[in-house]
């Protein structure tokens, strides 16, 4: 009782009433600044985001989309392919003999491609999941159905690391393409179906492989890789700061059995996501990261992307181009730089060449013909021709916003 009374009469006694006023001005004060200062930093590092990416400012044509959607019965919008219309620029001005797409996916990209290439004689699409291969094929049909030129078509189900031996499989030896586009990542097809793990809204099995006839799975990884790697692959994959609690607590559900389910994983995550951060978005957003991670490692995509690179490079004819579309920046980065490490090329003593930045004619009549570039890198062996990445029009982010984090780069062979 006399605790309460002590408590009333602190509480009642106008001076402290005015201290606590005064404090919790004083602490909301520094709590606005400090969300004003965070919010001019995030403009801040927007500011810089827009400076170093070339946005698009291709218009979507709308009914061109909708044909697309009615005309392949298309049960889901996500099967919209990104950033169509400046994939078909990079090609427009290129007689395309022959194209590759690495990852076929829906085929979205590759009707669209094949309808707008008349010329085209010779077209391998491949992808590792037979899902995607079996409904390709489908859209393929209804493209070629009816076509007046022939075009030899092979869809494969290999993985793209393998695209020199694939052309070479085809009777095609030497086989120089004019085209190849890679658009990495999941197809929502994969996003959308539970039973293979990608997602982390639906409860299914930790699978993730993009390769259903792959050995390795997210559920192998979580329960029997070393306590190390386990963490290294959050920390580096998943760039996730919480990663040596989630590391922790990983390994110690192993003596209670492992983790069996994307149900078990995101129980795991929620457990160790504090309120504080962001309540249930955060708690999403550190799960985006750790499947991203487990993503990356159970297909091996960033070892795979960068050989495939140099190896799709190789494939391509004097003139042909290689556009590849990313969606996070540990792939985005890969494929800057490998771009770099490409066009430099060696010189006859082992060297490395340089690169040159928007070098003469060449350049000039490249931007001249064709709009859509803007500053080029020259190399002995190529040029890329995206010196920063081309981002979706915000119109594309409105209506896809799977899309919103696409950068697409292209190189060009010399
Ligand atoms: C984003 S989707 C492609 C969508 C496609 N461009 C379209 O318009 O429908 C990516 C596809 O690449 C496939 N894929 C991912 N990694 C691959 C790899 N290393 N080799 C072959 N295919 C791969 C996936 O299975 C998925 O179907």
């Amino acid at each position: 009782m006399a605790t309460l009374i002590s408590k009333i009469s602190l509480l009642s006694n106008p001076k402290l009433i005015h201290h606590r006023r005064r404090n919790f001005t004083l602490l909301s004060r520094s709590a606005a600044a400090t969300a004003i200062s965070r919010a001019n930093k995030r403009k801040a590092l927007e500011k810089e985001k827009e400076k170093r990416r070339t946005r698009s400012d291709k218009e979507i044509d709308k009914d061109a989309l909708i044909d697309l959607y009615n005309s392949n019965n298309l049960h889901n919008p996500n099967h919209i392919p990104v950033m169509l219309p400046q994939v078909l620029d990079v090609f427009s001005n290129s007689f395309l003999n022959s194209f590759v797409d690495c990852t076929l996916g829906a085929a979205g990209h590759s009707t669209a491609v094949i309808r707008g290439h008349p010329e085209l004689k010779y077209f391998v699409g491949m992808d590792v999941d037979p899902v995607a291969r079996e409904m390709a094929q489908t859209r393929l049909n209804s493209v070629l159905h009816g076509r007046e030129s022939s075009v030899r078509v092979f869809t494969v189900l290999r993985n793209f690391r393998h695209i020199k031996s694939v052309l070479g499989e085809m009777g095609e030896q030497d086989l120089e393409v004019d085209g190849i586009l890679m658009d990495l990542g999941m197809s929502s097809m994969q996003v959308d179906d539970p039973q293979r793990g990608f997602s982390v809204l639906g409860d299914g099995p930790l699978d993730m492989r993009m390769d259903p006839q792959a050995s390795l799975t997210a559920e192998d990884v979580l329960n029997s890789w070393p306590d190390s790697e386990v963490g290294r692959i959050l920390r580096e994959y998943g760039e996730e700061s919480n990663w040596r609690t989630l590391q922790k607590k990983i390994v110690e559900a192993r003596v209670h059995g492992g983790l069996h389910s994307t149900g078990d994983l995101l129980d795991l995550i929620r457990s160790v996501t504090p309120a504080m951060r962001g309540g249930r978005q955060g708690c999403i957003k550190t799960a985006t990261r750790v499947f991203q991670a487990l993503r990356i490692a159970v297909n091996d995509e960033l070892k795979t992307l960068e050989d495939s690179l140099y190896s799709c490079f190789d494939c391509l004819a004097p003139g042909g181009r290689l556009a590849v579309i990313s969606f996070h920046s540990l792939e985005d980065r890969i494929v800057k730089q490998t771009f770099l490490e490409i066009i430099k090329g060696r010189d006859d003593d082992g060297d490395r060449g340089s690169c040159n930045n928007d070098l003469g004619k060449t350049s000039d009549e490249i931007k001249e013909k064709e709009a859509w570039i803007r500053h080029t890198i020259h190399g002995s062996n190529g040029i890329i021709l995206t010196k920063r990445p081309i981002t979706p029009s915000e119109e594309e982010e409105t209506l896809n916003r799977r899309s919103r984090s696409a950068k697409l780069r292209v190189i060009q062979k010399l």
